[in-house]
Parts: structure tokens; sequence; C-alpha cells
């Protein structure tokens, strides 16, 4: 599949931004100052905190899971059975009590933070996957 040129030149701090690669969805995140605050006090409730396994490529195996912590870059299938979880940028906290913002997957109740790390406890085995990406410039990514 061809790589896809992304313009994240509108994507307000909150937002998610859906695009398609290689059929499948890719989310682009603008994570604010809280959440990235937020990231760095849970990791004993995550399966893999620091990204052990590989499911990113190595420029994104860092505290944020991405290349600027701002934007958060991920295939947005379960780790579980592939179903797409959903963007729960306020009420996250009716899954994680006191985790505000993350990724909820329906068909069998996984749970992600906003690096889409897994939590314990859910069927998902694995952290989200991060797909090849780089920025062409400050607003451009290209995904592939
Ligand atoms: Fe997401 Fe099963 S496919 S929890």
């Amino acid at each position: 599949g061809a790589p896809v040129e992304v313009n994240i030149s509108k994507v307000e701090p909150g937002q998610l931004l859906r695009v398609e690669w290689r059929g499948k969805p890719v989310w682009i995140v603008r994570r604010t100052k809280e959440v990235l605050d937020g990231l760095t006090k849970i990791g004993d409730q995550l399966r893999d905190p620091d990204s052990v396994e590989p499911q990113q490529p190595p420029y994104a195996q860092n505290a944020f899971r991405s290349i600027k912590d701002e934007y958060f870059v991920a295939v947005g299938l379960c780790t579980h059975l592939g179903c797409s979880p959903t963007y729960q940028p306020d009420t996250f906290g009716q899954q994680v009590e006191g985790v505000p913002s993350g990724f909820f997957c329906p068909c069998h109740g996984s749970k992600f933070d906003m690096a889409g790390r897994v939590f314990q406890g859910v069927p998902a085995p694995l952290n989200l996957v991060i797909p090849p990406h780089f920025y062409v410039d400050e607003k451009t990514i290209l995904i592939g």
C-alpha cells in the first residue's frame, strides 16, 4: 500500500483525526499537557508500560510512544480480535477511575491509555500498534 500523507494543521487539542492506511484505521490524536502528565503516572496499571514488546518502531519506543509528545499516531485496531476501540476523551474515567481519557474497545472491554498502552486485566494482550511514520514538515505526517 502507498504511504498516506496527513495534514495535521487543523487538529485541535484533544481531537482525534482518523485516516485510512492499508485498509486500516490510523488515528492521529493531539494530546494536551494534562494528558501527557497523566501518562507518566499510571505505569503500574499497565501490562507493558515501557513498551518492551515490539508494537512500535524504535523511534516511538519511548515514554509517550511517539515522535512528538503532542501527536499520538496509532493503528486504531484492538490487539485482541481487531475491533476498533472508541476514543473517550472525557468519559474514560468510567472505565478506569482517575484516568479521564483513553480508548475503550466495545467488543470485549479492553482498555488503552492515551499512548495506546493496554491496561491490565483485559483480553487484549498487547499495546496498540504504532505504524511507521515521519514528519515531512511541522504540519504534515507521512504514514507508511
Ligand atoms: Fe477488543 Fe476483544 S477485540 S477486546
